[in-house]
């Protein structure tokens, strides 16, 4: 299954049953709260909500789009009744093979139904969110992909980076340091450039998918959204900016970003992390130079709250593959498995499992993992564990934790990590861009694997043969 914008996503997700309508529900805060109560639970359906308070029929928002296996699946062009690991499987062999095919130019999309410049621009024409209570004002992007390019390559890179709006022109984008889009814009501003840049906050949930991924430097989202299609994305190149943007977009704004304008505070937001703690800050403004939409459009929201939640739980899945290739990358052989769990947002807890194979392979496996591209940013807490261990079960890798970690000696505390003000734990207290983490190596100790004491467990054998004798016992057997 290949999407060619939202509305098929739509369509395909309302025939599985994995979407509900809503109407006549309150872009303040009434929409966020409902959506905060669909994400107490994985697995519920997305939602797609229509006469919005104070705006016309069909200016619609669809949020919740990743919070359930089926529809990830769907996503990524899986079938409906694929697991949990078969997702992880299709992003390890998708970056093991790393197929890219690049965009399609094309002259004419949807996305050129509606244009706006100078003074027709009218930002607050769209439902934007003001999703949570305590949230500084309205997100117009959270699902949404920014689009820059590389001033000394050909490199166009998208990202998904929160975007609030002001009033009729005014938007505001924040991207953490160390992200690539903070590395471009960063380029142009040392040689006292603006940064060119193109939003889009509305398109194929694949788009979006790949936009939150860490994707390796120099590589294009959209050649990646095609290898994982098979086929391009048609793009259209924006006349402000020269930038390809979705030609079946919803909603694209072009602009720049100035070195020295910034709105004087962003936020406070409720972010991935569950608190608030990024906090209002001054962040870069775009001086929004075109606004083009379809006609009756559609905001993709993606409403982060306390983890699991919609930001976070797809990547849980794919950073897990991530993290896994890249140790393989690293020369880590032995890896069996990696689980970055739901619980800490898919990125401050990740597990290991390993095979053994020379002393020092754990803690090698564990410095790795909490320091590459995937597993770098914002970590915490990174265990590594046998190879009898399922690190996706959490009751199996808290027992280890607690009967075969050593903590004089299989501790490492790493100071002064890659994090970001959204970790309320970051620190210096003013920049809050570092965080401390540890790496636990909660293997059997190398020079006792003979010697470990032996886990309370049937012998495989022995556990065939009494399911055999007792299968009534044992239905699902
Ligand atoms: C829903 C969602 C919202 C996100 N919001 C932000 C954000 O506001 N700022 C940021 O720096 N990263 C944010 N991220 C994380 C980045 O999108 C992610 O790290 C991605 O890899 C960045 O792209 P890059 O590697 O091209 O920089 C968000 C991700 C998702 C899925």
């Amino acid at each position: 299954m290949r999407f060619d914008d939202l509305r098929d996503w739509i369509k395909e997700s309302e025939e599985l049953g994995e979407l509900k309508r809503v109407e006549h529900a309150d872009w303040d805060v009434e929409i966020g709260t409902i959506v905060d109560l669909y994400q107490e639970k994985m697995g519920l359906p997305a939602l797609l909500f229509d006469k919005i308070k104070g705006y016309p029929p069909g200016y619609r928002i669809l949020a919740n789009s990743l919070t359930s296996i089926k529809r990830i699946a769907l996503t990524l062009g899986l079938p409906p009744e694929a697991t949990a690991l078969d997702i992880v499987k299709l992003w390890l062999d998708y970056l093991r093979n790393f197929n890219l095919v690049p965009p399609r130019v094309v002259e004419k999309g949807p996305i050129l139904e509606n244009v706006q410049e100078k003074d027709d621009i009218n930002l607050l024409a769209f439902p934007a969110p003001k999703w949570h209570e305590l949230d500084g004002g309205r997100y117009l992007g959270t699902g949404c992909v920014v689009i820059m390019k590389d001033p000394d390559s050909d490199w166009v890179n998208l990202g998904v980076y929160r975007v609030q709006v002001f009033d009729e022109s005014t938007l505001s984008v924040m991207i953490s340091k160390g992200k690539q889009g903070s590395i471009i814009m960063q380029k142009y501003w040392d040689s006292g450039q603006p940064c060119p840049v193109a939003i889009s906050f509305g398109h194929d949930v694949l788009l979006y998918l790949v936009g939150g991924m860490e994707i390796p430097y120099g590589v294009c989202e959209y050649d990646v959204c095609g290898g994982l299609r098979g086929e391009p994305v048609e793009v259209i190149k924006g006349t402000k900016t020269n930038l390809p943007i979705p030609a079946t977009g919803e909603i694209v704004i072009e602009g720049e970003i100035h070195p020295d304008q910034f709105v004087e505070s962003e936020g406070p937001f409720g972010e991935w992390t569950g608190y608030y703690a990024g906090g209002r800050k001054p962040q870069p403004k775009i001086n929004v130079k075109a606004v083009l939409h379809r006609d009756n459009p559609i905001i993709l929201g993606a409403m982060p709250r306390v983890p699991p939640n919609d930001d976070t739980y797809y990547r849980g899945f794919l950073r897990s593959a991530a993290v896994w290739d890249e140790l393989e990358k690293a020369g880590v052989p032995g890896i069996q498995g990696v689980w970055a769990h739901e619980a800490g947002g898919g990125r401050f807890m990740l597990t290991v499992s390993i095979k053994q194979l020379y002393p020092g392979h754990a803690k090698q496996a564990g410095l790795i993992a909490s320091q590459c591209h995937s597993g770098g940013y914002a970590n915490r807490i990174t265990l590594v564990v046998d190879d009898d261990i399922d690190p996706a079960n959490t009751n199996e890798v808290i027992w280890v934790l607690c009967t075969r970690t050593d903590p004089r000696e299989d501790v490492e505390i790493l100071k002064r990590c890659w994090s970001t003000r959204l970790d309320p734990m970051s620190y210096p207290e003013e920049a809050r861009v570092l965080n401390s983490r540890m790496v636990i190596d909660a293997c059997r100790p190398w020079e006792r694997l003979d010697t470990f004491s032996p886990v309370v467990r049937p012998s495989t054998e022995l556990k065939d043969k009494v399911i055999e004798k007792w299968r009534d016992l044992f239905p699902a057997g």
